[in-house]
């Protein structure tokens, strides 16, 4: 083998985990370029696909993955690392409206490198020195634009586990003895939350003992908002029935309408009746970077405890999903098991910056780099601008399809979601016969498939309630603009305009 083999990419990958300047530093540079330019540019361009669909069993084959006795060589794995990036969804294309993440932030994108080639685990100061105090300084700012004037908090591993640690912390302020004596003495626990709040508060009531009975779900207006004295109505009952109701979580921003809860009559009512309130900002809670916006989450000061997704509305890359509470010292007295092996309290500094102990997780991936890094660069300001963006274009989008024919708003955007109905020229005119809702319902589901096999772009759609099924665009890229808005108009027209 020439040098040049023994060292290049004609190289078989090393078996030691360590790496080796002479046999590793090519392969990483070439790895380095294929993402900067498959992964980075390439995948954003909007002359090239969001996807290049392909049915599951030819991925199977085009990519054979499977997995062998002996390695490879640096230049057989490039060429699987291709071919992964290829046939990957591109979520940070412009044309990606899918889900409530998208976009590729360059900053945020740099230090989810930089975590990753470090690869710290932030339970103790001793091995995350400097992740434990950026922690504190973003986490802190996060509460400070919530209003919090003390807080407490935490990166989750997701708005659904931060949801759980909401309702995990309401119950234990009630009952601090659950720690040790468990459920079995505490009686019916009733949580409420709206009819449209995200599922992972019923996971929550299913793997903390409540069972799904017990989180009541209260309606909601006609704009998707939780309807107070419903759910005034639901406590009241729940009290008759010799239950004990103990948290409200009330979402800012709902994940398909995009609705925001009435924040300040909800904490009235936890008020008067002693109730945790939890504010599920996952989604919308971004708006509060934006003096323009933020009124939407009017009274979220007053809640117990938030969860704020970075990863959704601010763009930054997966996962980076915050919890806050304004309960002092709450979370470590809930979740504290005082491990002796890694939490020793006679170590050699002041072990309050040892945080691991207050969360359920033992190892724990720096989720606060990414976003601190993207802050960083771009100010609380260009934060600030992000959104108003991201605000101005859902507007356009709004307006564009106001009076455009065949295109029906299913109500007034409240987030960066819109909400909308396309009706085909055959279904047009035809809203009174019988069977429009069934062929209605059946619009979106084949308009998503042609727009997913030619690559056009990626928009979602589901039903809710008694609506037949809705597309609903959700911005969170603030590299979109208005000729992307009516880009997205067009191609459902075009791929639709036939059914
Ligand atoms: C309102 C709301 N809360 C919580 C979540 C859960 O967040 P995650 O996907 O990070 O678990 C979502 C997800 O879309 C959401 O929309």
């Amino acid at each position: 083998m020439s040098s040049q083999d023994e060292n290049g990419l004609g190289a078989p990958c090393g078996w030691r985990s360590g790496p080796d300047i002479s046999h590793h530093s090519v392969f990483l540079k070439e790895t380095l370029q294929l993402l900067v330019e498959n992964a980075v540019f390439q995948a954003t361009d909007r002359n090239n696909k969001v996807v290049e669909w392909v049915e599951p069993e030819e991925l199977e084959e085009q990519l054979d993955l499977r997995l062998g006795e002996e390695g490879i060589t640096h230049a057989a794995l490039l060429a699987y690392l291709r071919g992964v990036i290829r046939y990957s969804v591109k979520t940070g294309h412009p044309y990606f409206i899918n889900q409530l993440f998208s976009s590729l932030d360059v900053y945020g994108l740099v230090g989810q490198w930089v975590t990753d080639a470090l690869n710290p685990s932030v339970y103790t100061y001793e091995v995350a020195p400097v992740f434990t105090i950026m922690e504190n300084e973003v986490l802190s700012n996060m509460a400070s634009i919530v209003g919090y004037s003390q807080h407490d908090g935490l990166f989750a591993p997701g708005g659904s586990m931060a949801n759980m640690y909401g309702m995990l912390l309401a119950r234990y302020r009630r009952f601090p003895e659950i720690k040790r004596s468990g459920v079995s003495g505490l009686g019916r626990l009733v949580a409420f939350t709206s009819v449209d709040a995200h599922y992972s508060n019923t996971k929550s009531a299913m793997t903390l003992g409540l069972g799904a009975d017990n989180l009541v779900l209260v309606n909601v207006d006609e704009e998707g908002r939780m309807d107070v004295d419903h759910l005034k109505e639901c406590i009241a009952r729940t009290k008759q029935d010799g239950a004990l109701p103990f948290l409200v979580t009330a979402t800012a921003g709902t994940t398909v309408l995009g609705a925001y809860d009435p924040l300040d009559a909800i904490a009235d009512v936890c008020q008067a009746e002693g109730l945790w309130l939890h504010a599920d900002a996952a989604w919308g809670g971004g708006a509060l970077l934006s003096p323009k916006h933020k009124h939407k989450l009017r009274g979220i000061h007053r809640s117990d405890s938030v969860t704020w997704n970075p990863h959704k509305l601010l763009a930054a890359p997966q996962q980076c999903s915050v919890f806050l509470t304004r309960h002092l010292g709450l979370l470590t007295q809930c979740n504290s098991a005082s491990a002796p092996y890694l939490f020793q309290k006679d170590k050699f500094y002041d072990t309050k910056y040892d945080v691991g102990d207050k969360h359920l997780q033992c190892g724990r991936r720096a989720d606060v780099l990414k976003f601190w890094t993207m802050w960083k660069a771009k100010g609380t300001k260009g934060l600030e601008r992000h959104i108003d963006h991201l605000f101005e274009m859902t507007k356009f989008f709004t307006e564009t399809i106001r009076d455009r024919e065949g295109f029906r708003l299913v109500l007034e955007p409240q987030c960066t979601n819109v909400c909308f109905w396309y009706e085909p020229p055959s279904l047009r005119g035809k809203r009174n016969h019988e069977q429009y809702p069934q062929l209605l319902n059946n619009v979106a589901p084949r308009i998503k498939e042609r727009m997913v096999k030619t690559g056009a772009m990626m928009i979602t759609y589901q039903p809710l309630h008694s609506r037949p099924n809705f597309f609903r665009l959700v911005l969170q890229n603030s590299q979109v603009n208005a000729e992307d808005m009516k880009y997205f108009a067009n191609q459902i027209e075009v791929l639709g305009r036939d059914l």
